[in-house]
């Protein structure tokens, strides 16, 4: 494989369910890829090495994305930070092990901004990485992101170049994005709790910290066209790990108005600045993928746009 995707290559989609998972699958479904591998978490557990060597040996992929983990927001960070570092290094100890064993061309791994220094300049560029404590409130998951990271660049560096690629996407969001208020993300949260609010008639929504932090948010598409880009290209001339966001940020503040507007809410906001707000800023510097030909397609208002429709359709209670 010359770096490209072919259309009977074996894909494996981990993860395939959830929100970045699925909009692989979508798109391979989409475009006609025939060996598309997935399974569910009830058949196959990733954090059991042996279920996934067994796994690897069975299916042989040639390609691998790498979207399952336990991931979620700033209230289960803080709760769960134990299953957060075992359940995400296992995971990523398992398939990549398997993976490397069982000869997989390329594998895209996902990295998170969380792995970045709470302090860091901004905007956040790849060689900072390392270079100061990630965000306490995430810190769990942020090591072990960085360590999966590494697990990459080992591989890669011990058994030839470029063949797992990690990747630093900013906050994803779209289709089959968790939408619950305290465990969801926080773009998803917000359009779930501002409809529930606008079909309550509710006048008032608090929402945690001073909305002050800026967030960067990628659309699930939109990471998939990086990625497949990145899958394209010779992986001798990609420079690892690669950040993937559209290169601008908003504050939650202004994320909530956004949101409000869309979703048609018409009553108050209140910030509780008692709760934690987390890093005041985290903007990707991606001149990298830039570099590569790639920039982001959807704009956030139409990014939100399409995630609501998406969420009446799928998840919304009848009111
Ligand atoms: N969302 C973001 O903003 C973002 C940003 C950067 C990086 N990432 C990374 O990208 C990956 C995917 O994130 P996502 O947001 O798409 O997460 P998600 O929507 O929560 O999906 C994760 C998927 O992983 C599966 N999974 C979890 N534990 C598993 C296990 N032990 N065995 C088998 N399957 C398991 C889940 O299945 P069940 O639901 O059935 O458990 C689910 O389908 C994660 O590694 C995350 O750290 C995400």
């Amino acid at each position: 494989m010359a770096g490209n995707l072919e259309k009977n290559s074996r894909i494996y989609v981990a993860g395939h369910r959830g929100l970045i998972g699925s909009a692989f699958a979508r798109y391979f479904h989409a475009e006609g890829y025939q060996n598309l591998i997935v399974r569910d978490h009830a058949s196959l557990d990733l954090t059991d090495a042996g279920q996934v060597q067994s796994f690897f040996d069975e299916q042989r992929p040639e390609v691998v994305v790498m979207a399952a983990g336990k991931v979620g927001g700033i209230v289960e960070n803080k709760t769960y930070p134990a299953d957060f570092i075992t359940q995400n290094l296992a995971i990523q100890l398992n398939i990549i092990r398997s993976a490397h064993l069982a000869g997989v061309k390329r594998l895209i791994f996902f990295g998170s901004s969380c792995m970045y220094p709470r302090e860091c300049t901004q905007p956040m560029a790849e060689d900072t990485l390392l270079t100061g404590k990630p965000e306490p409130t995430s810190i769990a998951y942020g090591m072990a992101k960085l360590t999966g990271t590494q697990m990459c660049l080992s591989y890669n560096q011990q058994y030839g170049q470029g063949r797992f690629l990690p990747v630093i996407p900013n906050s994803v969001y779209g289709a089959n994005d968790n939408f619950d208020p305290v465990s969801g993300h926080v773009l998803s949260a917000l359009i779930n709790r501002f409809h529930t609010a606008k079909q309550n008639g509710s006048a008032q929504v608090t929402l945690w910290g001073s909305g002050s932090p800026r967030r960067e948010f990628l659309y699930s598409d939109d990471l998939v066209g990086a990625c497949l880009t990145l899958l394209q290209t010779d992986p001798d001339s990609i420079a690892l790990p690669i950040n993937i966001g559209p290169g601008e940020d908003v504050s939650i503040k202004e994320l909530a108005e956004l949101v409000t507007d869309v979703v048609g809410y018409a009553g108050g906001i209140e910030w509780d600045t008692t709760k934690p707000d987390g890093s005041p800023r985290k903007l990707l510097e991606s001149a990298r993928m830039k570099a590569m030909g790639w920039s982001a397609k959807t704009t956030l208002k139409d990014g939100i746009r399409q995630t609501y429709d998406w969420y009446l359709r799928n998840r919304c209670e009848p009111a």
